[in-house]
């Protein structure tokens, strides 16, 4: 096992009705900003239960922040926060909303240049506002995380930006209020959260061997679960079980002591900010060409993947890991996700254009061993297609 240091400092409240819990987590005397996206909240009445909640506080509103949030319309709430004195921030809803939130907390008190955060990957950031997040989707993980990621439409970029001063104070997780998820996004979380999983587990063994089963634990979850819920959008212990897998697959407990991928994510980045995919959309398109252009430096983890998860166990190395990579393939279109470019009518010369993109952003030696060079993502993207 590698090395590690490991501290989560965001307090979870999960189960029904745990909205309860804001007026005890937010200071009583706070000025809160209460955050969110293009009105899924107010037409789940979610909102005004929130209000209710939060009925002897100083609140205030922001509205309309967009799936894969936007620097633009964010900068809009850092000069609401900055000019009417916010000292709390509260987001509600899914990976955008709270990524939002996050970026809104640090570029409210930064000195200098907020998109400055993202080109330095946050590095910089010294402190940032308070917030908690109520969250409505399971996918991201951001309920639980330091990171967040940020796209800048002026110049088709979507960067992430990561630091300890964006972890939540608290995250609400009541399974209920993913009833009313469209299917595609039931698949879109179940598949972000798989890949996560699989961006810190298929790598090479360091005999990290509890990480590895909880990362199979979630891998299983996800895999008995998912479907499941796409036939049974309101069954409360389906998407009770689907929201813990999200948290635990991306809150830094399974990634500690060992090698963490993210190249597939990074490529993913780039193929929504040039042509609008949703996030998962990219993943499930990017993975699996990922691991059968990578077959080889993943043999061993590979391996271990096709036998305990989809019990793959006859014929030589090459024909299991190929059909270990096909059951993946599988998987995702059961969860309702294509898994190519040109499913979504992208040009072949656009793969030429993602290219052009990662260089510009610097992700030319991405990986656990920084060796998926520009030669490897473009055998990956023309697979891809
Ligand atoms: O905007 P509203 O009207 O609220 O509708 C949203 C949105 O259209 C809707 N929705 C959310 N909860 C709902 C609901 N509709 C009905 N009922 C509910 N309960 O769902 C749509 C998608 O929401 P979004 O927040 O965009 O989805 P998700 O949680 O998948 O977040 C995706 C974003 O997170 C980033 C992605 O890149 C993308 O920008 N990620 C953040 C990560 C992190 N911070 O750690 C890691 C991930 O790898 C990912 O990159
Ligand atoms: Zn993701």
């Amino acid at each position: 096992m590698l090395n590690f240091s490991f501290h989560n400092p965001t307090r979870i409240h999960f189960g029904k009705n745990q909205i309860r819990k804001l007026s005890h987590e937010i200071p009583r005397d706070a000025r809160v900003l209460i955050m969110y996206g293009g009105g899924s909240v107010k037409k789940t009445g979610l909102l005004d239960k929130i209000k209710i909640v939060l009925k002897d506080y100083d609140i205030g509103e922001f509205e309309g922040i967009e799936p894969n949030p936007s620097y633009e319309t964010l900068m809009h709430c850092v000069d609401k926060v900055r000019n009417e004195n916010y000292d709390f921030l509260l987001a509600v809803g899914g990976g955008s909303v709270i990524d939002g939130t996050k970026f809104v907390a640090a570029a409210a008190l930064y000195n200098g240049e907020p998109w400055d955060i993202l080109k330095t990957f946050g590095s910089g950031i010294t402190e940032a506002l308070p917030f908690g997040t109520v969250l409505t989707i399971p996918a991201t993980g951001s309920e639980m995380n330091s990171g967040s990621v940020i796209t800048r439409h002026s110049e088709q970029s979507k960067l992430f930006f990561t630091n300890p001063h964006v972890f939540p104070f608290f995250s609400i997780l009541d399974p209920e209020l993913t009833f009313t998820l469209p299917k595609k996004q039931i698949g879109n979380g179940v598949v972000d959260a798989f890949t996560h999983v699989m961006e810190q587990y298929m790598t090479y063994p360091v005999n990290a061997h509890i990480q590895d089963r909880f990362s199979e634990g979630l891998l299983l979850t996800l895999i008995d679960q998912g479907p499941k819920a796409l036939k049974e959008p309101e069954n409360y212990h389906l998407r009770a079980n689907i929201m813990w897998c999200a948290t635990l697959a991306l809150n830094g407990l399974i990634g500690s002591g060992v090698p963490q991928d993210w190249s597939t994510h990074m490529i993913g980045h780039e193929i929504t900010a040039l042509y609008g995919l949703d996030h998962a959309q990219t993943l499930a398109i990017v993975l699996p060409a990922m691991l059968t252009v990578r077959k080889a430096d993943k043999k061993e983890k590979l391996l271990q993947y096709g036998e305990r998860i989809w019990r793959i166990t006859q014929g030589d190395d090459e024909s299991r890991m190929d059909d270990t990579i096909e059951k993946t393939k599988e998987f995702f279109h059961v969860m309702g996700l294509k898994t190519r470019l040109s499913d979504y009518e992208i040009p072949h010369e656009g793969i030429d254009a993602i290219m052009t993109q990662l260089g510009r952003h610097g992700m030319v030696l991405l990986g656990e061993r920084q060796d998926v060079n520009p030669a490897v993502c473009r055998k990956v993207l023309e697979l891809c297609y």
